[in-house]
């Protein structure tokens, strides 16, 4: 279906009326705080909508999304929003949310070029380069880019888990929980890869269980798929 402009806009004015019908007083409340719950750390994607998928509403969940879900040391937007999150938001949880068939996974897995967004999927390549080893042993390309799209989660909830805001706030004792997980562009259903930290103790941890979780369902793919 092909919109103008103004068809959005129209459907705004909509989806305002009834909002405000089905709780009256709903804007007014949210005008002054927010207290979001959740940060949201997703692909860009248009087919992955943070708030729609959860069935959340405006003020539940804080969200940052990019090409590819990637959590850089040094990207002072992803930091800021993080930061945001954790000191002035006080938020429980953390969650890095890939998707299955990313395209900017995809265009990392196989070095197609797309253009300036190369140098930002350099970071998933770098994540492919690790694992490279035992993404030789997979069963075809698909399946490859599957277990890519779940390891560059892995790995960018690590990154999370290392940023300097999350480590304050558990030296601090405050409870900021990490996850990662996983989307179905093909069923709507989000996967967690229990790669859950609530600690600096516990992150190596939980990412070599989630690590090994990951290798044993796809092993287990590839036993039946023989
Ligand atoms: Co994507």
């Amino acid at each position: 279906m092909t919109l103008l402009l103004k068809d959005l806009l129209d459907k705004n004015k909509a989806w305002a009326a009834r909002t405000e019908a089905r709780t009256p007083g709903f804007f007014t409340r949210l005008r002054n705080q927010q207290s979001p719950q959740y940060l949201w750390i997703g692909c860009a994607d248009s087919r992955v909508p943070a708030s729609e998928i959860v069935d959340l509403l405006p003020g539940e969940l804080f969200v940052h999304r990019n090409v590819a879900n990637v959590v850089v040391h040094s990207d002072l937007n992803c930091l800021s929003v993080v930061q945001f999150a954790v000191d002035q938001l006080m938020v429980k949880h953390i969650i890095v949310v890939g998707h299955y068939g990313c395209g900017g996974v995809r265009a990392a897995l196989h070095d197609t070029r797309v253009g300036l967004t190369d140098n930002w999927l350099r970071h998933v390549q770098d994540v492919r380069d690790r694992h490279t080893a035992w993404l030789k042993t997979l069963d075809g390309d698909e399946q490859r880019l599957d277990a890519l799209c779940e390891l560059n989660v892995l790995e960018q909830a690590l990154n999370v888990c290392k940023t300097t805001v999350v480590q304050d706030a558990w030296i601090r004792g405050q409870g900021v929980v990490v996850h990662g997980w996983v989307y179905g562009l093909h069923d709507g259903l989000l996967k967690d890869l229990s790669i859950t930290a609530t600690g600096w103790s516990e992150v190596d941890t939980a990412y070599e269980k989630a690590l090994s979780a990951l290798r044993a369902r796809y092993a287990d793919t590839a036993t039946k798929s023989t």
